[in-house]
């Protein structure tokens, strides 16, 4: 078991396959990085899959592939199957946008991939064109059908901007709601790299926009995640809040990050990560192992997400490189 400086266990890792992306979302990526981490530093698949093995063996049970687009890396069927064939009862998922879904999402579930989180902030081609920055909600459409019919376990993550998408949000549950997918909102996190005209919604805001329209029940924290779930009786439906400004899911934070070049991040809101590039390069697993206890004993107690507003300090984390 992985326990932490605070206490907490840690069972779940995510892995940022590649930082690059198909799309130039304004809350992420709005415009093309200066220099993309060289190919030579990224690690491959067998030297993160050396580190992996090392947090399965302690107590990962609990994986999830991001990026930047994770499906932009090549051969991330392989990946999944060897991760797969490690430990084929190990919690495997992926974020991703969806847009290359309609050709890979055969490959990925015959892989041994279980379930993906798909982005959808909006039913708008316009909208999404403006977000993205590129044409994509057809092909993202068509590719959630596909992970679906393939057999895929599907959620869908949105994140609600004022004068954007803002009127969607019960369009984006209800599309949820009939396909009997789960819908999570997500309160905009603000970080340096993101466009800075957007303005995110708060919870609160983003909750008074589906109770125009459904009453809904208070439900609670699903274990560890930072969602927040909440229950439309009227629908027999559950969506989940994530809402990072409130930091109360912090105190059972149970996750660490990895990057493509080997960074291991031990929360989302800090610069701070150690490498195990180095280690992972030689083959040398106690090494690893080592880097592993020193980050999960240095892992910080919260975010500073609610702070972060007032102070004007915001978190200097890319998204696109910790894979959200
Ligand atoms: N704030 C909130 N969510 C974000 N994501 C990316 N950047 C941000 C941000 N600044 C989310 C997207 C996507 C996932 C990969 O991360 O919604 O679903
Ligand atoms: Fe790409 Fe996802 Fe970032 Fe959008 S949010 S730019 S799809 S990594």
């Amino acid at each position: 078991m992985l326990i932490d400086g605070h206490g907490r266990e840690v069972n779940y890792l995510r892995v940022s396959v590649t930082e690059r992306c198909n799309f130039r979302c304004q809350y992420c990526m709005p415009e093309k990085p200066f220099s993309w981490v060289p190919k030579e530093n990224l690690l491959s698949f067998e030297e993160l899959f050396l580190f992996m093995k090392v947090a399965i063996d302690s107590g990962v049970n609990k994986i999830r592939l991001t990026g930047g687009e994770p499906l932009l890396r090549e051969n991330l069927d392989t990946f999944i199957k060897m991760i797969h064939d490690y430990k084929p009862d190990i919690d495997l998922a992926l974020t991703s946008n969806g847009y290359l879904l309609p050709k890979s999402a055969q490959k990925l579930k015959d892989a041994g991939l279980k379930r993906l989180n798909i982005s959808l902030d909006t039913l708008k081609p316009a909208v999404a064109a403006q977000i993205a920055q590129k044409n994509v909600l057809g092909k993202v459409l068509e590719g959630i059908e596909k992970a679906l019919d393939v057999g895929l376990g599907v959620k869908i993550n949105m994140v609600p901007l004022k004068g954007v998408n803002d009127g969607e949000i019960v369009d984006i549950l209800e599309y949820c709601y009939d396909r009997g997918i789960k819908v999570r909102f997500i309160e905009y996190m603000e970080n340096s790299y993101a466009n800075s005209d957007l303005q995110g919604m708060h919870g609160k805001e983003i909750l008074a926009k589906v109770k125009e329209r459904y009453e809904i029940k208070t439900v609670g924290r699903e274990g560890a995640s930072p969602s927040f779930n909440y229950y439309i009786e009227e629908l027999d439906y559950e969506f989940g809040l994530i809402d990072p400004h409130k930091h109360d899911f912090c105190d059972n934070c149970n996750r660490i990050r990895l990057t493509a070049e080997g960074h291991l991040i031990p929360c989302l809101y800090f610069d701070e990560a150690l490498s195990i590039a180095e280690s992972v390069r030689e083959g040398d697993v106690e090494a690893a192992a080592k880097v592993l206890a020193t980050v999960l004993k240095e892992k910080p107690k919260e975010n500073r997400w609610s702070t972060s507003l007032e102070d004007g300090d915001t978190s200097g984390r890319a998204f696109y490189q910790t894979g959200g």
